[in-house]
């Protein structure tokens, strides 16, 4: 047991663990080639020329609106659901409605810990195994347990839903293709200027540092083909729009 008074009370699953769970290693057969290659097509033009698709999803916006007001969500989840919508178009097999609606929740847990631990904890040390960051995962689901059943989701789908948002954070590996895209897109945004401008205050570094973070530890972790195209050109755009080679 760890002797950090941050990490969780409980001895979470290792890495290892987690990739020997058999949705972990039916995943990686299904999809030996990494990052997964697209089928369908994309374009990695920037995030504002590519806002969220359609308004199916307006109901749910509407009813997480208290949710968006923390952490910055009201700019994070937009931006992830607009990388969410190219990333299904390139993978036109995965379900597109699960990925979309899972995105859009994964993070709304934030609102429902205690604030002053978000950036203590979350955002320092060894972040990945902090017990904050559990709480959002869990605080999430149930989330998405209130909302989703009076806007008509199916309980199957809300379990799906959960499925994902459960360890999206704090476990390393991916369980099927929908998780994947969850995934990356919620790491995409960070390759914009304004994921750069929140993420680089957060972890008290400056825009240069950032950049070179993402190029270094996140770029690297993306799953998909589609993800790592987008990735790579929006992160040239903003060290060229933020002069990084120049500001360091
Ligand atoms: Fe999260
Ligand atoms: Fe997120």
């Amino acid at each position: 047991m760890s002797n950090d008074s941050t990490a969780p009370s409980w001895e979470p699953a290792t890495p290892e663990e987690h990739a020997a769970e058999p949705r972990a290693v039916a995943f990686a057969a299904a999809y030996p080639v990494r990052p997964i290659p697209a089928s369908g097509p994309f374009t990695t033009g920037a995030a504002n020329e590519n806002p969220p698709v359609g308004e199916d999803l307006d109901p749910l916006w509407t009813a997480v609106v208290t949710e968006t007001r923390t952490r910055s969500n009201d700019l994070h989840l937009p931006m992830a659901v607009s990388y969410a919508d190219r990333l299904c178009a390139a993978y036109p097999q995965a379900d597109a409605l699960l990925v979309r609606v899972t995105t859009l929740l994964h993070d709304t847990g934030w609102a429902h810990v205690d604030e002053d631990r978000i950036i203590s904890e979350g955002f320092a040390g060894d972040w990945r195994k902090a017990a904050i960051r559990y709480e959002h995962e869990t605080q999430g689901c149930l989330v998405a347990r209130r909302v989703l059943p009076g806007l008509g989701y199916s309980e199957e789908f809300i379990e799906r839903v959960c499925e994902i948002i459960d360890g999206h954070d704090t476990r390393q590996v991916a369980y099927s293709l929908e998780d994947a895209l969850v995934r990356d897109a919620d790491r995409l945004w960070r390759f914009d200027a304004v994921g750069i401008g929140m993420a680089s205050s957060w972890f008290g570094m400056t825009p240069a540092e950032y950049t070179d973070r993402l190029a270094v530890e996140i770029l690297p972790e993306l799953i998909t083909e589609a993800a790592v195209a987008f990735a790579t050109a929006d992160l040239a755009r903003s060290e060229a729009l933020l002069k990084t080679a120049v500001l360091r």
